[in-house]
């Protein structure tokens, strides 16, 4: 019989007897150990919501609203939860969403490695955010076997864009994730309180700063000037993306191509892949559940593949 994902339980019990405390935060210690961990500001941009977080949490509420049916003897009695998606077949319909600063997330400040290094062991897709603490050649190289997915914000400089494209492609990128609800940034009151916005302090641009067509419109490195590299990141970032944009994109690219954060039942053309999701509740404040909304996305969709995500908590 094939591998059970729930085999890893037995691994924890036969631990536990001989004398091994769990190395697994489950439950909500996942949340209290990352505040104990982390450092306050990278914890604290972690966490942020948008406005009064009222779409972050409705994003969780909405859980409850549904259920599964376990189905019991039913046969094969193996599972197969292997999937195909962007032209590859995955072990499992799970992957990591992208989550820039995620390279601060590690003590060495490199967590990005440490993500695609999970994603090699597990075979669960690791999906690189164009924020980086390291860039995006050198990351992939930590995630073996397992397929990983570049995000890409796309930049309002068609030169820097098609370069950052065309490096996800040739690193060996399996797909393109390309995030539309975020060309203006969500009004997120824990992080303006205290002006916690790391990038503006020069983490996770290593995606810029190792790109010539981004560096070529400075006078000095960026390691040199970062005020002269974020007030030039700051003019290119804010792009509203439209349909046209993504058929720009296809010219410049043969990777497949997920559209991140569209959740409307009307679709034009273009996308391979829908990909459902209101940012965890950090972009738009008092935006619909994502789960909500899934049904109509999935229906409008037709054939084309739908990710999903937003609220998703644990295992239970
Ligand atoms: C700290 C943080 C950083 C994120 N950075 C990105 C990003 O760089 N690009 C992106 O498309 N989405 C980003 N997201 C959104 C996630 O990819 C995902 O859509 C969201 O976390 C899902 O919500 P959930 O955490 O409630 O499941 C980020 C989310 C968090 C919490």
């Amino acid at each position: 019989m094939a591998a059970n994902f729930g085999d890893f339980q037995d691994g924890v019990y036969a631990e536990a007897v001989r004398g091994v405390t769990t190395r697994y935060p489950f439950f909500a210690s996942i949340e209290r150990k990352a505040s104990e961990a982390l450092p306050d500001w990278v914890y604290r941009y972690a966490s942020a919501a948008a406005g009064d977080g009222r779409t972050q949490r409705a994003n969780i509420a909405a859980f409850s609203c549904y259920g599964i049916v376990p189905r019991m003897m039913v046969s094969p009695p193996e599972r197969d939860l292997s999937i195909q998606l962007f032209g590859k077949r995955l072990a499992s319909p799970m992957f990591l969403a992208p989550i820039g600063l995620v390279g601060l997330c590690a003590p060495d400040f490199h967590g990005d490695v440490a993500a695609a290094q999970a994603s090699a062991a597990t075979g669960v897709p690791y999906t690189l955010s164009t924020f980086t603490q390291t860039r995006m050649g050198d990351v992939i190289t930590h995630a073996g076997e397992t397929p990983s997915f570049f995000q890409l914000y796309l930049p309002a400089d068609r030169e820097l864009a098609a370069s950052l494209i065309n490096r996800a492609e040739t690193s060996g990128y399996s797909a393109l994730v390309v995030t539309v609800d975020s060309w203006t940034l969500g009004f997120r009151p824990m992080d303006l309180e205290r002006g916690n916005f790391p990038q503006f302090r020069g983490f996770c641009m290593q995606n810029y700063y190792t790109d010539a067509n981004f560096t070529k419109h400075l006078a000095k490195p960026p390691e040199e000037a970062q005020p002269a590299a974020l007030a030039h990141y700051t003019k290119i970032f804010a792009n509203p993306l439209s349909w046209e944009d993504l058929r720009w994109i296809r010219t410049q690219t043969k990777l497949p191509v997920a559209i991140k954060g569209f959740n409307t039942p009307t679709i034009d053309n273009g996308a391979d892949v829908l990909y459902c999701t209101n940012h965890g509740g950090r972009q738009a404040n008092s935006a619909v559940s994502t789960l909500q909304l899934l049904p109509g996305v999935v229906k409008a969709a037709g054939s084309t593949p739908v990710m999903f995500d937003s609220g998703v908590r644990s295992a239970r």
